[in-house]
């Protein structure tokens, strides 16, 4: 079942990096992609068996799913209107969800540079948003994705990985 409002392709997370500021129903697509964020790192975190390595990972998706709160905390602020997040089973972006995944070091990499991309592109989002209390809010999720970044470095480290 799609919830993704009319427009929005798959690769919906490049249609928001093309915007300079969020609309309402762009923020609910924001929302839903982050709770895909949460769920992709819980299954990463999942066939990780360094005990540390794992809790960052764990702690990282548990972010994302405060970044969706954030972000419902912004779609109040801006429509007055409460938005409620789809049952995973409903998010449309879970189709892209693996059941498994190894954690090697393309993944890392990959994530080191789109965590530290998606806090540039929560920074002009936060920039260009007039609503200071919203942009607060885009900030403050920005920040939490360089340190996410920071953690998948640290998960490298920890499971002897080389950089890519
Ligand atoms: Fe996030
Ligand atoms: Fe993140």
């Amino acid at each position: 079942m799609s919830v993704l409002p009319a427009g929005f392709p798959e690769q919906a997370f490049d249609v928001l990096k093309t915007r300079t500021q969020l609309s309402v129903e762009d923020l609910q697509v924001l929302a839903m992609i982050e709770c895909f964020g949460e769920a992709f790192y819980f299954v990463l975190a999942k066939n990780v068996s360094n005990p540390a390595a794992k809790s960052l990972l764990e702690r990282n998706g548990q972010e994302e799913r405060g970044h969706a709160h954030r972000v419902l905390k912004a779609i109040k602020l801006k429509s007055g209107q409460d938005y409620t997040l789809p049952a995973n089973q409903d998010n449309p972006f879970f189709r892209f969800l693996p059941t498994e995944l190894s954690c090697d070091a393309n993944i890392i990499g990959s994530l080191e540079a789109g965590e530290a991309d998606g806090d540039l592109t929560y920074q002009v989002w936060a920039d260009n948003e007039p609503d200071a209390a919203v942009s607060n809010l885009l900030r403050q999720n920005g920040r939490e994705e360089s340190r996410h970044g920071q953690r998948a470095t640290e998960v490298r480290k920890l499971l002897g990985m080389v950089a890519i």
